[in-house]
């Protein structure tokens, strides 16, 4: 291989999905993600499961992404992996791994903010898509995080709102579960959104100043709405389903929009990109479409398998920094409550 080339991997492992990447000059060779079915009899991550797996599955992962590659370990420039924020108990599987491994080949080992990666896994290179140009305004949206960052340069970045309690993908998770949905249900309530009503019901929206989020909320009044109704009748839910789902995700799309409104308001920026497996909502997708067209916005949406937890975000923070030769030593620790 020639020596100008540089191959990263980038190893992912916060919460409860196994990942490895490949990437040669910032285009993607591989992108292996092993997620973690044991989860969902539980209804949500279990800690202590979640490190269990990912301890079993690294290296088949790891393996996997550098035989899809088509390179060997002796081609990798560095190795990239997730430093924080996610759980401590799964960070420490990827972390041990990626400090072994790099020593072993004597190669840089370079600590990656997940959060940061979420957000330049649009600078992933693909025939194609655009990226968005600084500055920006990135929104990112899952199941273990709600933010709205200023982004002012790969690495100038500033958290100007973000939940106070749940995520967005746990209102879409606890709702679902409450109306008997399997885990996670965010894919499912989309799905019957689109066939319901989304004005059947009404949830009212919580009152947060500025520009942070809050969701518990909203799962709570989804609870006693489903109980009341229940009491009528017993088939409500059945027999109301699609418009309930639409209901929620509406009122789900209305707090992310109308604080994007004021972050667009707030800073002057109008482009907006997003990420996290929330992304891949329907009715954001919509709304953002919308405030193109009626706002003047410009909207960035990755490829899903770069918006949902994957390890191709992180080797791409790890190309990014790499060029800046900003390495970590073998003293780095995970660390759970990682900020941006
Ligand atoms: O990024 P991700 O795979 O993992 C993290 O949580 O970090 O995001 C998973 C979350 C779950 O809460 C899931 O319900 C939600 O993303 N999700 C969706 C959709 N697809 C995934 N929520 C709403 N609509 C979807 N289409
Ligand atoms: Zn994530």
């Amino acid at each position: 291989m020639s020596s100008k080339n540089t191959y990263i991997l980038g190893i992912e492992s916060s919460c409860d999905d196994t990942a490895a990447a490949i990437l040669c000059n910032g285009k993607v060779l591989s992108n292996v993600v092993a997620n973690q079915a044991i989860h969902e009899k539980y209804g949500g991550v279990v800690p202590e499961l979640a490190s269990r797996a990912h301890q079993q599955n690294i290296v088949p992962v790891v393996d996997q992404a550098i035989k899809q590659a088509g390179i060997t370990l002796e081609d990798l420039s560095a190795v990239a992996f997730t430093q924080g924020p996610g759980l401590m108990g799964s960070l420490l599987v990827g972390t041990s791994f990626a400090k072994s491994l790099a020593y072993g080949l004597n190669i840089p080992l370079i600590d990656v903010n997940h959060m940061q990666a979420h957000i330049l896994a649009h600078f992933i290179e693909k025939e194609g898509s655009e990226k968005p140009a600084f500055p920006f305004l990135a929104m990112t949206i899952s199941g273990g995080h709600t933010q709205i960052v200023r982004v002012d340069d790969y690495f100038k970045m500033t958290v100007i709102g973000e939940t106070i309690d749940d995520a967005v993908g746990e209102a879409f998770d606890k709702s679902g579960k409450i109306l008997g949905l399997g885990y996670p249900a965010g894919p499912e309530i989309d799905k019957r959104a689109k066939l319901g009503n989304p004005k059947a019901f009404k949830f009212t929206k919580p009152q947060v100043a500025g520009l942070n989020f809050s969701f518990s909320g909203l799962k709570t009044a989804v609870l006693y709405f489903v109980q009341k109704k229940l009491k009528e009748n017993p088939q409500f839910v059945n027999e109301n389903l699609n418009d309930v789902c639409a209901s929620i995700q509406y009122t789900i799309v209305e707090i992310l929009m109308d604080k994007l409104k004021i972050a667009v308001k707030e800073t002057g920026i109008n482009r907006i990109a997003i990420g996290g497996g929330v992304s891949a909502n329907s009715g954001v997708r919509d709304a953002l479409k919308e405030a193109e067209n009626s706002h003047g916005w410009a909207s960035f949406i990755p490829p899903f398998e770069f918006t949902t937890d994957n390890a191709a975000m992180i080797a791409i923070v790890g190309h990014l920094k790499y060029l800046n030769k900003e390495y970590a030593n073998q003293t780095v620790m995970a660390t759970a409550r990682l900020k941006l």
